[in-house]
């Protein structure tokens, strides 16, 4: 079995030799040679978006831990990671992790629920980050938060981790095929959708009560908002037109605008995609998934079963919509934008490239590193047309040791307004901390993208560092998860 030929970054050992290999290979980042801390540093500025200021570059991704109750309160091990996004340093924490709006909607039957009767809980998260970043900083009055408000669709789990329980928008033809949907029966029907939009609704209020600045409604991931988005085929006021797939968002945007005139909103959005992979059949064994090949899309061309996608030739991005989706933002008066791509349930290598797949996925069909310079240079052109969004950029995890050299060059060239962490934080809460104060990389927690916070949850677990936090580690579930991928 042939494997593509890249370089582990951890094996290149200074910056000189990251630039050298990315000539190499004919990849474009930006990358600076040396890094600057403090204040007055690029990633040290200050930014402002409406009526939110944020103290620095560095935003925390909402990552969910598959570790909520059954009635979607908040557990220990959620406390925790909330804990650790707030000691990070970073001034804005984007959406802290999908929550649900209804149960129906829960992608696993442990992810947060938002309603009257989780309040409280819901509540204490948010202060315990508050606290943790108080604690570490001196001050949170520059600190962001907001909270991501989500329903999972086509990926909605919630009642057993083993069962798919899709309410989609539209029928896709590979989809629907690789998750195993044969009927109509599951596709939300227009009053449905009305009613969802009113939990969107109902759920912002809750969060704007609970002291959340923003409230993110998602658009990203294959999950409900991002599926409105390329719902071409659907008949009726919810799909087809851009007019008509953009209405979800619209009309959730005018009841938060109606009830809640104050609160900010922001969008997380898959700003490209592309059809489903699988590992290659003729490329795998019994032992080790292949590289990722596309899903054969061959018999559904023109391709209209995606957003921001070229039609002609989905394997490549086409961004004319996107910039359409933008400027309705703006025309919403939505500044807060997190760009993102894909999903990782059918094309994990563009949405958060790794050097080892998840369980569920594949070997990278490419260096992982032109995933990260693909959402790179597809933020960079997005900027270019909207200096006056705030737009915060993702997927620089896997650069690791260069992640600040990267993060920095992109931020001062006015690539991307704040650098988003994902992984990163999980194994390294505090990277961006270290990199204000100009200490070197604390590499045995650089994040290794070893792929096991997904495989995890993938297995019916929760998620977290299992290789670099000895909380995962050295618990049971860590000596779970090392059985299963022994193939136990
Ligand atoms: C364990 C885990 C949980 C995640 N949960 C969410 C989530 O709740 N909402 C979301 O928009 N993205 C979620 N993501 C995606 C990340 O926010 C981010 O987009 C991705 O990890 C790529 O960024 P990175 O390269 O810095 O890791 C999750 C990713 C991981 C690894």
């Amino acid at each position: 079995m042939t494997q593509p030929l890249f370089r582990r970054i951890g094996t290149i050992k200074t910056v000189e030799g990251f630039l050298d290999y990315l000539d190499e290979v004919g990849i474009d980042l930006p990358c600076d040679r040396t890094v600057e801390s403090g204040a007055d540093s690029p990633l040290g500025q200050p930014i402002k978006s409406g009526s939110l200021r944020m103290g620095n570059r560095f935003a925390i991704h909402p990552m969910e831990g598959w570790d909520g109750t059954p009635e979607g309160k908040p557990s220990d091990k959620t406390v925790r990671r909330w804990q650790r996004f707030g000691r990070s340093g970073a001034k804005l924490i984007w959406g802290g992790e999908a929550v649900a709006v209804t149960h129906d909607g829960r992608a696993n039957p442990d992810q947060l629920l938002i309603n009257p009767e989780n309040q409280s809980s819901l509540s204490r998260l948010r202060d315990e980050l508050i606290r943790a970043h108080h604690e570490q900083m001196g001050s949170s009055d520059d600190l962001v938060i907001g909270l991501q408000l989500t329903h999972s669709g086509r990926f909605a789990r919630p009642n057993r981790k083993d069962r798919l329980e899709p309410q989609i928008v539209y029928r896709h033809p590979i989809l629907d095929r690789k998750f195993g949907i044969d009927s109509d029966d599951v596709v939300l029907s227009d009053d449905d959708i009305r009613r969802l939009i009113d939990r969107f609704r109902e759920s912002a209020r809750i969060a704007a009560e609970l002291g959340f600045q923003f409230v993110d409604i998602k658009h990203c991931h294959g999950y409900l908002g991002h599926e409105f988005l390329g719902a071409f085929t659907r008949p009726g006021p919810f799909g087809g037109s851009f007019e008509n797939r953009t209405r979800f968002l619209r009309e959730i945007v005018e009841g938060i605008r109606a009830d809640l005139p104050q609160l900010e909103i922001g969008v997380r959005l898959s700003a490209f995609d592309m059809p489903p992979f699988r590992p290659d059949p003729n490329r795998s064994d019994g032992r080790k998934l292949g590289p990722g090949i596309p899903e054969s899309y061959e018999t559904c061309l023109p391709y209209r079963y995606g957003f921001g996608v070229d039609v002609d030739d989905p394997l490549k991005p086409n961004l004319t919509e996107v910039v359409r989706f933008l400027r309705l933002l703006r025309d919403l008066d939505i500044t807060l934008v997190n760009l993102t791509a894909g999903s990782p349930y059918y094309n994990p290598h563009i949405q958060r490239p790794a050097v080892y797949p998840p369980s569920d996925g594949y070997q990278p069909p490419e260096d992982p590193l032109f995933g990260v310079a693909g959402q790179i240079a597809v933020v960079r052109e997005l900027k270019q047309q909207f200096p006056d969004l705030l737009i915060v950029g993702t997927a620089y995890s896997y650069l690791q040791e260069y992640l600040p050299n990267v993060a920095q060059a992109a931020v001062r060239r006015g690539w991307v307004d704040v650098v988003g962490l994902g992984r990163m934080v999980l194994s390294y809460p505090e990277l961006p901390l270290d990199v204000m104060a100009g200490r070197p990389l604390r590499s045995k927690l650089v994040c290794r993208t070893f792929s096991d916070c997904t495989t995890a949850p993938r297995n019916g677990m929760i998620s977290g560092c299992f290789p670099l936090d000895d909380y995962y580690k050295k618990g049971p579930e860590g000596a779970k998860l090392r059985t299963i991928k022994a193939g136990g």
